[in-house]
């Protein structure tokens, strides 16, 4: 008899449904303790599961209590949020998206989970893979952006980060796939709100992340908070049971999110709570996260015949699987046996200044005002998130929450040590007061070059921080205003830093500013990434992955929109545009500056026919025409001509790296799977269409920058 058979054969529905529970302990690092005094409860059998614990002492403590007290002595899954880094916070996920390399997202992801492990975890709720469209989302922050093919890579990159090849593994622990499905398309980017999208788009935009984390073998998944179409996805049956565990056949264990249960009721699907569980396990979700509706709404539903005892068994079975497969009956000591050495977080720290310096997107360069200098003598950093470093780590630190942040001003000093570097923060971020402005202008007179620091406080983007303007706050407007006028009218050039966990609306500043960054948050080492970047250490080679809109009104804005019957012609009045602002982003999507200029040249693509089976190969010529060595991000996008649905304008379906010195020509070459370009027909069945398909190649989604070439499909 297999260990699960026989502790199957023993447990009571007591101990059934404390396997299906997970509740906050009493060492809580988000907040205070929530569930209570959980300690009796993990005796008694009757708690399996635990969340935001924090440190190997308390975690070994906890689990002591289940594997030497308990009558079965299951051990405890003890899971956190590592949503980008966990005590050496990275930059936050829109901005490692922008990176494009596939080997840094599973590398951060690995050294999270050696972090969150050396505490004892062994799961994390990450990677979150929700696309989003809509800079209004607070919860952008923690995502990929709006593409849907660069979320499938991020989340087997990630899978493969936390998980390695071996979940027993000390250093490995279960990832979580979330939140499933559309969160990102919440009503008006409003947080919690309806989701309302076709089916369509659930499969072409939505889905195929999640189908990646589950190809990739992931262990868990996380249903959202919100509905989809009227169902929430807590009790979404079509989705989780008919699609995920039949389609994809995933077996792993759903966890709900946080009382996401008891929240039925709320969504008016449930009755009372042993409604809201019977409709949750009915469903597939196998823990019940903190809404306690498990162990106190199943006896009941048992009873009167609403569940069955083998609908229960079925997801007990899964968490005592994934617990074994974790290696917890096995030594549940085994993650946070050992400290670990400086030297090892030392090296973690070089690892998240590079990803911070990779992370930043130069967004406009004019007359190569970056890299500053190296004969400025003085420089004036301004703004209220110049020396701000609690707020370089980003919405969730986890437990990186009192780990030291570099702010900017640090940065630059430590990278300019003979460099008269003058400060003044002008405004606080929110605030309406604007008394400081004009001494942080007229501070400006005699410096070389100004750098604006502007934009959000770290928790005006992750949960629950929707923004109906997502603009820059309090008086930080006027802030640039007389700043700007002051070093201009003296000829200094003002470079302007952004920090966000989304897009800002910022058309002014884009066009004022004579550099723009945007800094999104970086994590513990942002200002030593923003001093590398902007003195010239590094070139920059962040890419925006999610357009900039021009206006709020624009929102949801993004490069694959379907096209127009109508599309915008200024000559033709019945055109699909606005009278008051262009149909364009301000800055699109795959957006980024380097210190080189790049010329593209001479697209290859062949075969010219291709068959389903066959692959595409394709290369372009590029000339590094600036003055400095650079490394370009080259995208591949496709387009069907015609089609018998309405087509994205823009697919991305590859990305490639290429660096080049000053003057030096190189080629990108890239591969392509025909099978790729399959599409969903009008019956949403997979399709490959034959007729002709663009293939572009550029810097961007921006259409005037992409060379094409057509293909036939046959
Ligand atoms: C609520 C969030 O939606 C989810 O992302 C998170 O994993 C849980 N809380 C647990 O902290």
């Amino acid at each position: 008899m297999s260990r699960i058979d026989n502790l199957m054969a023993r447990m009571t529905l007591a101990e059934k449904l404390g396997q299906l529970t997970m509740t906050a302990s009493s060492y809580t690092v988000t907040g205070p303790v929530i569930a209570g005094d959980s300690t009796q409860s993990i005796i008694d059998g009757t708690i399996g599961n635990l969340l935001n614990m924090v440190g190997a002492g308390p975690v070994h403590e906890m689990q002591r209590l289940a594997v030497e007290k308990s009558r079965l002595r299951i051990p405890l899954l003890i899971g956190l949020d590592i949503i980008h880094g966990h005590r050496t916070l990275f930059p936050i996920p829109l901005a490692e998206a922008g990176v494009f390399d596939e080997n840094l997202w599973e590398r951060t992801a690995r050294e999270a989970a050696r972090e969150g492990t050396a505490d004892g975890l062994a799961m994390t709720f990450a990677p979150m893979l929700d696309v989003s469209r809509d800079p209004r989302w607070g919860r952008t922050a923690e995502g990929p952006g709006e593409d849907s093919w660069l979320n499938a890579r991020i989340a087997q990159a990630k899978v493969r980060g936390f998980q390695g090849n071996d979940l027993s593994s000390p250093e490995a622990m279960a990832a979580c796939a979330k939140h499933f499905v559309a969160y990102g398309g919440v009503t008006a980017g409003r947080e919690y709100a309806a989701v309302d999208i076709s089916e369509r788009n659930l499969r072409e935009v939505y889905l195929p992340g999640f189908a990646a984390a589950v190809h990739a073998g992931v262990a868990t998944l996380m249903p959202a908070f919100t509905d989809l179409n009227g169902v929430p996805m807590t009790a979404h049956i079509p989705l989780l049971r008919d699609w995920l565990r039949g389609e994809m056949g995933f077996d792993g264990v759903i966890v709900s999110d946080y009382n996401a249960i008891a929240e039925l009721i709320k969504h008016g699907v449930a009755a009372d709570l042993v409604d809201a569980a019977v409709l949750a396990l009915k469903a597939g979700v196998d823990i019940d996260m903190m809404a306690d509706a498990y162990r106190k709404g199943l006896p009941i539903a048992l009873e009167q015949g609403r569940v069955t005892i083998e609908e229960i068994d079925a997801s007990v079975r899964r968490v005592l699987r994934l617990k074994e497969q974790l290696g917890l009956f096995d030594d549940p000591y085994r993650r946070g046996a050992t400290p670990e050495p400086a030297a090892v977080v030392a090296r973690r720290h070089a690892l998240a200044r590079d990803v911070a310096r990779r992370a930043v997107v130069m967004l406009k360069n004019e007359r190569d005002t970056l890299p500053l200098s190296a004969a400025a003598k003085a420089l004036c950093v301004i703004g209220p998130l110049a020396d701000a470093s609690t707020e370089m780590k980003g919405p969730w630190w986890g437990a990186g929450e009192h780990e030291p942040a570099i702010s900017v001003l640090a940065g630059l000093r430590a990278a300019l040590p003979q460099t008269d570097i003058r400060h003044a923060p002008g405004v606080a971020i929110e605030s309406d007061d604007e008394s400081g402005i004009e001494a942080a202008a007229r501070l400006c007179d005699g410096a070389d070059a100004v750098l604006l620091c502007l934009g959000e406080r770290a928790t005006m983007s992750g949960e629950a921080a929707s923004r109906a303007t997502p603009a820059l706050p309090g008086r930080q407007q006027a802030l640039a205003e007389a700043v700007m006028a002051r070093a201009h009218a003296l000829g200094i050039p003002v470079v302007a830093i952004l920090f966000s966990g989304r897009p800002l609306v910022v058309p002014w500043l884009s066009e004022h500013a004579d550099a723009l960054l945007a800094a999104w948050f970086l994590g513990v080492e942002a200002g030593h990434a923003i001093a590398d970047v902007v003195t010239g250490q590094v070139s920059p080679v962040g890419r925006t992955p999610m357009s900039w809109p021009r206006a709020v009104g624009q929102v949801p804005i993004f490069y694959g929109q379907r096209p127009s019957g109508r599309p915008m012609n200024p000559a033709d009045y019945f055109t699909s545009k606005y009278q008051d602002v262009d149909n364009t982003p301000l800055y699109a999507f795959g957006h980024g500056l380097t210190y080189g200029r790049f010329s593209y040249d001479d697209l290859q693509v062949a075969p010219p026919r291709v068959r389903e089976q066959d692959t595409l190969k394709i290369s372009v010529s590029l000339r590094n025409v600036g003055a400095r060595e650079a490394e370009e991000t080259v995208f591949l996008f496709v387009r069907a001509k015609v089609s018998r649905v309405t087509r994205p304008l823009l697919e991305l379906k590859g990305y490639a790296k290429l660096r080049l010195k000053p003057g030096e020509a190189g080629s990108v070459d890239l591969e392509l799977r025909a099978a790729e370009l399959r599409l969903l027909g009008p019956d949403l069945q997979p399709l490959f269409e034959t007729g002709e398909v663009e293939i572009l190649v550029g810097p961007s989604a921006e259409q005037t920058g992409l060379l094409r070439q057509t293909i036939e499909l046959c």
